[in-house]
């Protein structure tokens, strides 16, 4: 099959590279000619584990190309998916769709046969209609069906996630095109991944409920972390003991500093303000999206607190700042407000992380960035961990209490035991568990209810 993709972003290019790789002949258009001489050149303008074999091996096979000249690409294709950005819109929360309609345009000036126009964007519940609106105002002779196709793959692990997922949602009523996206399938469909076919506003609906529900399971378990650390038990135990019910599942139960990235923070702001113009409020994600903006700069404060109240002076090292490891993305990413507060409260900061320095520049000033883990410790009062990367699950703790000033370590994604720490002289920190301390702060107050007065009930 031939497949055109508009946007070589994330999700454009990921999805191109799978494409190819089932065999299908694809090509990823952007307006971005830089971008697109460079993935000509075999260069790959993101960080994403294997990506880059995957686009060298379909390139020089042949079923992967790039261009910017959309009508040449289209000739012969039967689908066109539109995989453009759609960011927050500035004031309002809504979903910019400028790129999603500019694209419409485009496409619809490019059709000479039927074709399957497929919106991979995350796009709010209706927006499969405007697109087919503009395509038949622009071009009112073509011959197209419009789908709604959301991609559901995880930044680091998007190759997996587009070979092998959970499900493929086609939002469709249009017989032509179900024949289209179920051969475009084919090959995951071979591999057990359901497809489930429905109209064109569920599916669009569908990709937000999902991503506002993870966004909803993430901030629980981090509230229930608050309590957990205020009454002695222990959120990673809570976690298991109440994931392991398969009604709850154990996955998104991972307590941390907040949820970050470029689809739960400005997904769940769209759908809030979606569910407010159809005059049906989404309470339970507005309060999910407060709870975690304030989370964010209230680890801050946890970082204090182990540093005895008081930062001011002090040199505090930072591990990790994307808001998750095996990306460079550090688009809403905790470490960012985390930072910043700490700063405000009048710390120095020292930060390393794997792949994201070159994007935190640009968001973080006056951070002395560092050149290794064991480099941005140096001299530290306190060392934070923010991003559970790989490169930090086994540091040698002997050595950092060589090298730092202080003893503390506030483990902001509970990757290690409190004991492995402690052992070496550190007073740890981590989410969501206790020590003997904090256990004894906690005591409940044994109150029995009042008797009641004989003849008194039912007064
Ligand atoms: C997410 C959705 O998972 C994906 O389906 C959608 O298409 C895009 O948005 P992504 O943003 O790449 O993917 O990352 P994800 O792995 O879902 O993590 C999002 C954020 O939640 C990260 O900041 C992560 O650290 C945090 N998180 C996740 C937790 O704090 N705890 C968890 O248990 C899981």
């Amino acid at each position: 099959m031939r497949i055109v993709l508009v946007g070589a972003g994330y999700v454009g290019l990921v999805s191109g590279a799978c494409f190819a790789d089932f065999g299908h002949v694809v090509t990823c258009v952007d307006n971005d000619a830089a971008k697109i001489d460079a993935l000509r050149a075999g260069r790959i303008p993101i960080y994403e584990p294997g990506l880059d074999e995957l686009v060298e091996k379909n390139l020089a096979e042949e079923r992967l190309n790039f261009s910017t000249d959309l009508k040449a690409a289209m000739a012969d294709a039967e689908a066109v998916f539109i995989a453009v950005g759609t960011p927050s819109r500035r004031g309002d929360g809504h979903a910019d769709l400028s790129h999603v309609y500019t694209v419409a345009r485009e496409i619809a000036r490019s059709i000479d046969d039927f074709v399957v126009v497929a919106t991979k964007s995350t796009v709010p519940v209706g927006t499969g209609d405007a697109v087919e609106r503009i395509i038949r105002e622009t071009n009112p002779d073509a011959d197209f069906a419009v789908v709604s196709n959301p991609e559901f793959l995880r930044e680091g692990a998007a190759i997996t996630d587009f070979k092998r997922p959970d499900r493929i949602v086609i939002g469709t009523d249009d017989e032509r095109a179900r024949v289209v996206m179920g051969e475009v399938y084919r090959p995951l469909y071979l591999n057990q991944a359901p497809l489930l076919f429905t109209a064109r506003r569920t599916s669009e609906l569908i990709k937000y409920a999902a991503n506002a529900f993870l966004a909803m399971k993430i901030t629980f378990i981090n509230e229930i972390a608050d309590l957990c650390e205020a009454t002695g038990a222990d959120v990673q135990e809570v976690a298991r003991g109440i994931g392991l019910d398969n009604r709850i599942g154990s996955k998104f139960l991972h307590a941390g500093p907040g949820y970050g990235g470029s689809c739960f923070p400005k997904d769940t702001q769209a759908l809030v303000v979606t569910a407010q113009d159809a005059a049906t409020p989404l309470r339970l994600v507005e309060t999910t999206i407060a709870v975690n903006d304030t989370r964010k700069r209230a680890m801050a404060r946890k970082v204090t607190a182990a540093c005895g109240g008081k930062v001011l002076g002090k040199t505090i090292a930072v591990l990790g700042l994307t808001f998750k490891p095996n990306t460079d993305d550090m688009r809403e990413a905790p470490a960012v407000s985390i930072v910043r507060a700490l700063q405000d409260a009048g710390a120095r900061v020292h930060a390393y992380d794997p792949a994201g320095m070159d994007q935190a520049r640009q968001l973080l000033d006056d951070v002395v960035f560092a050149a290794s883990a064991y480099d941005c410790a140096e001299g530290a009062d306190a060392l934070v961990i923010v991003t559970e990367w790989d490169a930090f699950r086994a540091l040698d703790f002997k050595r950092l209490a060589e090298i730092m000033r202080g003893r503390i370590v506030v483990d902001l994604r509970n990757i290690y035991q409190p004991e492995e720490i402690e052992r070496h002289g550190f007073v740890y920190a981590s989410i969501g568990r206790t020590n003997a301390q904090s256990r004894s702060a906690y005591v409940l107050r044994e109150t029995e209810a009042e008797e009641v007065p004989a003849g008194a009930a039912g007064e």
